[in-house]
């Protein structure tokens, strides 16, 4: 596994500074509001799991899957729900968790879905940003951090579903993928 790695772009240590900084502005922003942290599968439950631990504030946890991906490495821009919520989202101040935006179409479509349920306000967390590839228009209010135009795994985040259990962020190598 480790030997597909090109370089660690996070070590632990850093997403976990990431993470504990993110937690704090939520726990900061979201005071006296009905918090509801939406988790994207698969590939936010590693950040999910950590920053659900980082935020101060009571809150309910759900988890919706979706595909757009298969098991290339671009999006497809067909958003199709393979789980969704199991509860209502009236009332709730809906955070959506998720782990990288790149072309942003998934997030798009899916701030699209959820806003027409009627939530009392909607915002996006996503651990990694890769603003350079951006296609869709969509606006993330809390960002981890910025990453170069290359395909990063670990953390959660998969090549093929492989990687997800690295507990740091590398860049894969390209010839993993172009193979
Ligand atoms: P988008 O629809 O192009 O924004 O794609 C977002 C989804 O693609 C993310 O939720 C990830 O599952 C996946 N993705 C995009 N870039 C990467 C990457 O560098 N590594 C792993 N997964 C990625
Ligand atoms: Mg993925």
């Amino acid at each position: 596994m480790k030997n597909d790695i090109q370089s660690v772009l996070f070590s632990q240590e850093e997403l976990e500074a990431i993470v504990k900084r993110l937690g704090a502005q939520i726990s900061e922003d979201y005071k006296g509001k009905n918090l509801l942290l939406v988790s994207i599968l698969k590939g936010s439950i590693v950040f999910m799991s950590d920053l659900m631990r980082s935020i101060t504030l009571p809150c309910r946890i759900d988890f919706m899957a979706v595909s757009s991906y298969g098991s290339g490495i671009n999006s497809s821009g067909n958003v199709k729900i393979i789980k969704d919520l199991d509860i209502s989202l009236e009332g709730y101040d809906l955070l959506i968790v998720e782990d990288i935006l790149d072309s942003g179409r998934t997030l798009s479509s899916l701030m699209e879905i959820l806003s027409t349920r009627k939530p009392k306000s909607i915002e996006i967390c996503t651990l990694f940003d890769k603003p350079e590839r951006r296609e869709a228009d969509v606006y993330a209010k809390y960002i981890g951090a910025c990453v170069p135009d290359a395909f990063i795994v670990g953390y959660g985040l998969d090549y093929d579903e492989k990687y997800r259990n690295l507990p740091y962020v590398g860049i894969l190598k390209p010839e993993v993928y172009e193979k």
